[in-house]
């Protein structure tokens, strides 16, 4: 049987960064939607210049293409960083978990608070220069967030799914907090 864990959050509240030491540690793929994405663009495939401007502006990058790349990536044992993002996805990840076989362990939502965010893709933006860390973008992403994604809180809330996980503080605290909530 497979087994899931599913990151969520703002951008910005650290979710790639658990997730790829998770991943490491319980010997588990990490499936980033935004790290696939950013390889298409930078590898400039078809897929990739049809989203460079959606991701550049800070918006969503339409479900139907989203859920096809998912359906390529999945594994037995995953980690979902940055997926699912809007109701459709989470309602097709369901379907396909169950067609899988696939067991969800948990929802781990990374909560920082908005100025934290701001002034942390502020940083990655002067070390490593990504496209979307400018102000306009970053502020339409957070709102693109509270919009689409947040409804996904108390979808797997009412799931009893989801584990709340303080973001602020080192790295290693917010990993340690990570496992103790997953109980894993
Ligand atoms: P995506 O790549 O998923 O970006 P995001 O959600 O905006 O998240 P980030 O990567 O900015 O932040 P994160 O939470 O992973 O934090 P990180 O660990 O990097 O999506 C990008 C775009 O792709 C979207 O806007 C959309 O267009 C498209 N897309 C992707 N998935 C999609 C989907 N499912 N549907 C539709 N469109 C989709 O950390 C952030 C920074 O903080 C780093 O510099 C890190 O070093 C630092 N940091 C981490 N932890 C700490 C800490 N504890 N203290 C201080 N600094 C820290």
């Amino acid at each position: 049987m497979g087994e899931a864990v599913i990151f969520l959050g703002p951008p910005g509240a650290g979710k790639g960064t658990q997730a790829a030491r998770l991943a490491e540690e319980l010997g588990f793929k990490k499936l980033s939607t935004g790290d696939l994405l950013r390889d298409h663009v930078a590898r400039g495939t078809p897929l990739g210049q049809e989203v460079k401007p959606i991701m550049d502006r800070g918006d969503l990058v339409p479900d139907a293409l989203i859920l096809a790349l998912i359906r390529e990536e999945l594994a037995e044992r995953v980690i979902l960083d940055g997926f699912p993002r809007t109701l459709p996805q989470a309602e097709a990840l369901d379907r396909l978990l169950q067609e899988t076989g696939t067991r969800l362990l948990g929802v781990v939502l990374v909560e920082v608070p908005e100025g934290e965010l701001l002034r942390r893709m502020l940083r990655r933006a002067e070390l490593e220069g990504r496209s979307d860390d400018n102000e306009e973008t970053i502020r339409r992403r957070l709102e693109v967030y509270r919009e689409k994604t947040e409804p996904l809180v108390r979808y797997y809330e009412g799931r009893g799914a989801l584990r709340r996980v303080e973001g602020l503080g080192t790295p290693d605290e917010v990993y340690a907090r990570i496992r103790e909530a997953l109980g894993i």
